[in-house]
């Protein structure tokens, strides 16, 4: 069911917990033109709910004015498509006005040191329109789980956070990066690469297994990882790199020494298009 009200989404919901108050709700919040990862999320959360709201909502707060938020992709129709063949219940897809009524709001969630370094330092005020609107979605959906994907580490960090610190009566379930065959992560802006951009993409995932056949082989320093990852990603004339980084999984700081919890992060542009991605490891 497609539902675009406020209070709609509301009745809706409150039916749901009347008819059935032990059944949990799942959440899956997106910006649209949804792939398979995407895909994957309303899945495991079709798997492990009674009900599954997923959210289509191109958030004009998270974009910087330089960025593609005029031109992001969107197809309502395939997504409803999509969604339903997933397991949705109910894609809730408000108008910008309905969820901004006054403009900017005169209240944001802000993010403290999370936000510092990486996409935040390259994306002023990202993460504070991200962490808003979350807020805000969550608010009107009160999800039992909510499903965010690996794909956006930093992201999947500061949202459970967020949960955190601010209480939220929810938890956060982050699912692995779905690939394409050639290891390129899955994102809506994937649709922006020419040709011979998209046979370049890969090299993201091909910098981050070289990482980790370097952890593997029993490399330890974090620079020399960092090294390992931006010659492979030098090695390729149409990747503009713009950071490559070992750090910290839950700090997001760089380590001298890897150990823990990690995280590989590289970011690239490709002509006009920032591409992103990460690794995951426990190191021993
Ligand atoms: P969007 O980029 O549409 O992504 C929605 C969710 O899908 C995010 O949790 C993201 O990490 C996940 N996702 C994207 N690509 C993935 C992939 N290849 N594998 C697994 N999961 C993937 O992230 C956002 O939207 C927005 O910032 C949002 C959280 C909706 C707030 O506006």
């Amino acid at each position: 069911e497609l539902v675009q009200d406020i209070a709609a989404l509301r009745e809706r919901i409150a039916r749901w917990r009347r008819e059935d108050p032990d059944g949990r709700v799942g959440f899956v919040p997106t910006m649209g033109y949804l792939h398979e990862g995407h895909l994957s999320l309303i899945r495991r959360a079709r798997a492990e709910c009674r009900r599954v709201v997923v959210s289509v909502f191109v958030n004009p707060l998270q974009f910087g004015p330089q960025e593609d938020f005029a031109r992001y992709p969107r197809d309502l129709e395939r997504d409803l498509r999509l969604a339903a063949g997933a397991g949705a219940d109910l894609l809730f897809h408000p108008p910008v006005e309905a969820m901004y009524p006054h403009g900017d709001p005169g209240v944001f969630v802000d993010v403290g040191d999370l936000a510092r370094r990486w996409e935040g330092a390259r994306r002023p005020g990202h993460f504070r329109g991200v962490v808003t609107v979350v807020t805000k979605l969550f608010h009107l959906v009160q999800p039992d789980r909510a499903y965010f994907g690996q794909k956006d580490a930093q992201q999947a960090v500061i949202v459970r956070r967020m949960v955190a610190d601010l209480n939220f009566p929810l938890e956060v379930v982050v699912c692995p990066t779905v690939r394409e065959p050639d290891g390129l992560a899955m994102s809506s802006r994937n649709v922006y690469l020419d040709e011979d951009q998209r046979r370049a993409a890969p090299i993201l995932y091909r910098a981050l297994q070289a990482a980790r056949r370097r952890l593997e082989a029993g490399e330890r320093s974090g620079p020399a990882l960092v090294e390992a990852m931006e010659a492979v990603l030098g090695g390729q004339p149409l990747i503009d790199p713009e950071y490559a980084a070992v750090v910290d999984a839950a700090t997001l700081e760089p380590l001298e020494r890897v150990e823990g919890e990690v995280l590989l992060l590289v970011a690239a542009r490709l002509g006009s298009t920032r591409l992103i991605d990460n690794l995951w490891l426990v190191v021993e």
